[in-house]
């Protein structure tokens, strides 16, 4: 479950309801490797934890390359081609 909540100009999704932590606040954290360590950046502890897939998502998607290409390239390595 995810709540929006506007701000000027965009919008800012809930990511941690117990700490009301927010997308932009993950993504502040961005250069931090863990969600231990963005937890700890924010100043806060997980509580019941059900946000640490969406936050290590919004880490992935910032230590992956912004394109189509990087997911197909994936694809293409878990299938190599055959020889022959
Ligand atoms: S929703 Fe983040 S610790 Fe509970």
């Amino acid at each position: 479950m995810q709540f929006v909540r506007k701000t000027e100009g965009s919008a800012a999704v809930l990511v941690c309801l117990c700490n009301a932590l927010s997308d932009k606040h993950v993504r502040a954290c961005a250069g931090q490797c863990s969600v231990s360590e963005v937890y700890r950046q924010c100043g806060c502890q997980p509580q019941c934890g059900k946000c640490a897939g969406a936050i290590r998502d919004i880490l992935r998607e910032h230590q992956q390359p912004a394109n189509a290409g990087g997911a197909f390239l994936e694809g293409a390595a878990a299938h190599p081609p055959s020889e022959g």
